[in-house]
């Protein structure tokens, strides 16, 4: 799969006019799929267009950012792949193109097929292991569930990784720890 690898990879969905990040599932012997939770607008766009790129950042700041705010319309490029024009982040550092299909719904949830047309490395650069960037990561999850529930297991994984960013993380960590304490209230 090149880019994807077994497991969850975390990307930066983006669909028409819109990126978020999001997770694409590799299971063994099974095409890439994405689980959404319905009321994102790339739950919506996904449905309406039927295709998505997945954009592959070294940038942590870029999670906590397309999470919350919408996205500037000179951050994505147009690329025609898969005979559609899709869009992509310019700030990618590699970008894969899928068509999609829906395999499930729930009241809460769709299932995503993915299937690859197209993808570019744009530019090759090692990307060394950082536990403040993975904790940025981690931070943003649990704060796109806080904001809504404000539950305290959650502001304390929250600050648990915000740690982790304050004790391991570089300048852009920290920028990112600031965008999460303000959102979150914290
Ligand atoms: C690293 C990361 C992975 C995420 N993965 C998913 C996912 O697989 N499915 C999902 O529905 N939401 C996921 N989210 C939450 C969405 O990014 C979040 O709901 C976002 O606000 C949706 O934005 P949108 O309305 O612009 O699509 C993830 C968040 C983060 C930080």
């Amino acid at each position: 799969m090149g880019l994807l690898s077994e497991g969850i990879t975390e990307v930066i969905a983006v669909t028409q006019d819109n990126a978020a990040p999001m997770g694409i599932i590799v299971k063994p012997g099974m095409s890439p799929r994405m689980v959404l939770f319905k009321g994102s607008k790339t739950v919506a766009n996904i449905l309406e267009y039927g295709w998505v790129t997945a954009n592959f950042v070294s940038d942590c700041y870029l999670y906590p950012q397309y999470a919350f705010s919408d996205v500037a319309p000179d951050d994505l490029a147009d690329v025609f792949v898969g005979g559609i024009m899709m869009q992509r982040l310019v700030s990618a550092d590699a970008w894969m193109a899928f068509r999609t299909t829906v395999l499930h719904e729930t009241d809460k949830t769709c299932y995503i097929d993915l299937l690859p047309v197209a993808s570019e490395y744009v530019r090759e650069e090692p990307h060394p292991i950082n536990r403040g960037f993975n904790s940025v990561i981690d931070a943003t999850v649990h704060a796109t569930r806080y904001v809504y529930t404000k539950d305290d297991h959650l502001r304390n994984l929250i600050e648990y990784h915000l740690g982790i960013v304050a004790k391991c993380g570089g300048p852009r960590e920290r920028e990112a720890e600031i965008l999460l304490r303000e959102i979150c209230g914290l």
